[in-house]
């Protein structure tokens, strides 16, 4: 082989390397449905926390405008704000919403515009990734500008890959879809994120990845954007069921860990009315009537154990790197018998299934002693060992108490900041969450 076929081997595998092996990344699905009325500002703010914890970017679930008209304004705010943040975003259509074929015009329905392409989501979901592909905030995967869909499967992206250049990685309601679709898709998303036979059946726990083998598998070597979520619990009248979710996010996290997939997408950053938030409370969203559960019920401390496993994922490893000591709680506000006196609905499907405990995550640098005093219950003590460990208690009534020692001296700890009760007016299976 000459120098000059060597030369062009070489920048041939160089250039493939660069193509195929796309960087792991780590996504969150952000609700744009609850911010009509965020400023650039706003959307800064939550780029800050979660670039703090190694989140590169955002899953931007939108409506199209004719439901959502403030979708165009919010998705040329999030791209802004990710390009002056050196942050991501990628649009999420969200088919409850969008078409995968010409939209019929319905009398009364609140189309006006007289663009006949609003008519057609094929047309209208190409242009708004021509809109935004080419900016800095886009996220991208193997060259191509991300696109992605909350249920959608059977959305064509022949078209659109015509007119631009487009990673479309649809969420894909049963992985056989993998081997069945002639959508053009690049790879997929998984929404099973919680324990589930399919649909929204609810099953007991603990989270297996029998969902995830099989789109491995079916995806043969495609993307797989594999979800993981903290908790889940909804109760709205539409809507009204937990799943078992437990101690999930240190669950699924390790599955993560071990199945090393292409990309990973955290359900979700700011879904209030599924209780599966990490943001903070985002002071400036609307409210679709989730503040029920959700208000000063913070997730924040959820986002520390994501920061360490966020960081592992990226390296390759196979358990995170713990370098300070620290714990993070949770639990629901009341024992799962409780009766509620001033609900409208009844209590949530599923919640025979959940455990009465209290869980502690202790990320620490060596093993420790850690002492539980929950509500009235005499205090518990266990050892635990270094690294992200996480354990449950019996839950009782009352000031829920944490402390962690080493070598007989406490090293961290205090009052958790809701006491569990034993009385409520609305039912409320959300987790309160906090951390030393
Ligand atoms: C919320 O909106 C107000 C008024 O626009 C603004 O002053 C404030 O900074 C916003 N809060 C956040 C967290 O962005
Ligand atoms: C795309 O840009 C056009 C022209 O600025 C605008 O009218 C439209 O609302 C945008 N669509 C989306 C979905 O952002
Ligand atoms: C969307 O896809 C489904 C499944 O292929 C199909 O039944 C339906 O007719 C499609 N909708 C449109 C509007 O093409
Ligand atoms: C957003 O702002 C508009 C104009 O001030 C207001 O009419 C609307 O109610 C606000 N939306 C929400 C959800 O707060
Ligand atoms: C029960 O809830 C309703 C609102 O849903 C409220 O108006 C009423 O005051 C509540 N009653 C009691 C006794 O708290
Ligand atoms: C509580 O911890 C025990 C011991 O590790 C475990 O067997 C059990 O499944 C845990 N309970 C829940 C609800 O996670």
């Amino acid at each position: 082989m000459g120098l000059k076929a060597i030369t062009a081997a070489l920048a041939l595998v160089l250039c493939s390397r660069g193509f195929v092996s796309a960087q792991k990344a780590v996504y969150a699905h952000f609700m744009v449905g609850i911010v009509e009325n965020y400023t650039v500002d706003d959307w800064k703010a939550d780029m800050a926390d979660a670039k703090a914890i190694g989140i590169d970017g955002f899953a931007l679930n939108c409506a199209p405008p004719r439901v959502d008209s403030y979708t165009p304004k919010q998705l040329a705010n999030a791209y802004q704000a990710a390009g002056e943040s050196d942050f991501k975003v990628f649009i999420s259509f969200d088919f409850a919403y969008w078409q995968n074929g010409t939209f019929t015009f319905h009398p009364g329905s609140l189309v006006t515009d007289h663009h006949p392409w609003w008519l057609d989501d094929t047309a209208l979901i190409t242009t708004a990734l021509q809109n935004y592909s080419s900016l800095p905030g886009q996220a991208k995967y193997a060259g191509g500008a991300i696109a992605s869909t909350f249920v959608g499967e059977f959305f064509d992206w022949a078209p659109v890959k015509a007119a631009l250049s487009v990673t479309a990685l649809p969420m894909l309601e049963d992985p056989i879809q993998a081997t069945e679709l002639h959508t053009s898709f690049d790879g997929a998303l998984s929404w099973y994120a919680w324990p589930t036979d399919g649909g929204n059946s609810i099953i007991p726990g603990p989270m297996t990845t029998i969902w995830d083998d099989k789109y491995f598998e079916w995806l043969a070597g495609k993307p797989y954007l594999m979800p993981v979520s903290p908790w889940f619990s909804t109760h709205f009248n539409s809507k009204n069921w937990v799943f078992v979710c437990e101690q999930l996010i240190t669950d699924r996290w390790n599955q993560i860990l071990a199945l090393q997939p292409q990309l990973v997408e955290i359900i979700s950053w700011n879904d209030f009315g599924e209780s599966h938030y990490i943001s903070g409370p985002q002071p400036n969203h609307s409210d679709d009537g989730s503040s029920q559960w959700a208000a000063g019920m913070p997730h924040d401390a959820w986002r520390r154990i994501t920061k360490l496993y966020i960081a592992a994922y990226k390296a390759g490893a196979s358990v995170p790197t713990v370098d300070a000591d620290g714990l993070v709680y949770w639990y629901r506000p009341t024992p799962k018998d409780t009766r509620c006196t001033n609900d409208t609905l009844p209590a949530p499907n599923g919640i025979n299934l959940l455990s009465d405990v209290v869980f502690v995550t202790t990320m620490l640098t060596a093993s420790a002693t850690l002492t539980v005093t929950s509500g009235s219950l005499a205090p518990v003590s266990i050892n635990v060992g270094a690294g992200i460990v996480t354990s449950n208690f019996t839950m009782g009534v009352g000031t829920q108490s944490f402390a962690v020692s080493r070598n007989g001296a406490k090293i961290l700890g205090g009052d958790g900041g809701l006491k569990i009760a034993s009385t409520c007016t609305t039912y409320n299976f959300n987790a309160y969450v906090g951390g030393f």
